[in-house]
């Protein structure tokens, strides 16, 4: 007979993250950014200080998948972190804020319009699973989680522009009802085209 070994792999487990949590581990949660980006080693290293100062902006929330110890629990000094999501309150003293409204009105969005979706959202900032772990939900989970109990009344983001909208990311954000606030964006001191995506809150 063959023996049959089992599988003990844990499942993932989703957490919030205090500052202090995700302070304490951003050397590895930005390890799972550049692997999800596939972004050149050393990028982490430009990243950390604005990651660092975002934890100060108002309204400023994290999830993370983790996973839990073979007992089944989660000691968050040393969980594998396989995903990150976090974003804040949206204001308009902030960059991204401000490239944003100036090319809505740059595309013909009536300044009231814009002004009235700019006045209360939250900015989803970054959402990055593991490569060893996408593809099985993981992104929607976390999406759903920190948009869960948000009080603004939308939820705006940019990401990259992709011919035909063809990989996860686009996918998940048409899936969870994202629709076009710009498209083919160029930030400033950036020359990708991105799109700035968003949808009414709740889910
Ligand atoms: C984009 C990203 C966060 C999505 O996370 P993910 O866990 O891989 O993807 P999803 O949550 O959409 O799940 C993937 C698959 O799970 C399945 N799935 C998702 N939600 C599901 C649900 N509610 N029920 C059943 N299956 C589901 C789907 O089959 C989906 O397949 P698809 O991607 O072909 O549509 C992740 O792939 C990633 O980090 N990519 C690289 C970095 C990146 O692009 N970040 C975003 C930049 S703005």
């Amino acid at each position: 007979m063959t023996a049959v070994k089992p599988n003990h792999t844990p499942a993932p487990v989703v957490i919030d993250l205090s500052v202090a949590a995700l302070r304490s581990r951003l050397h590895d949660i930005l390890a799972v950014y550049v692997a999800a980006m596939d972004y050149p080693r050393g990028t982490e290293h430009h990243r950390a200080p604005m990651w660092t100062e975002h934890t100060t902006r108002a309204g400023w929330q994290a999830v993370a998948a983790v996973l839990p110890d073979d007992s089944g629990r989660v000691d968050l000094r040393h969980a594998p972190i396989l995903a990150i999501a976090y974003g804040y309150r949206g204001a308009n003293h902030q960059w991204w804020h401000q490239q944003v409204h100036s090319g809505m009105r740059r595309t013909g969005w009536p300044e009231h319009a814009a002004r009235e979706l700019l006045s209360d959202y939250f900015e989803l900032t970054e959402l990055h699973v593991h490569p060893t772990a996408q593809g099985s939900g993981l992104g929607s989970v976390l999406l759903e989680r920190l948009l869960r109990e948000r009080s603004e009344a939308a939820v705006l983001l940019s990401t990259p522009e992709v011919r035909g909208e063809d990989n996860r990311a686009w996918r998940l954000y048409r899936r969870q009802g994202f629709g076009d606030v710009l498209r083919d964006f160029v930030f400033a001191g950036d020359n990708r085209p991105f799109a700035v995506l968003g949808r009414r809150l709740p889910l």
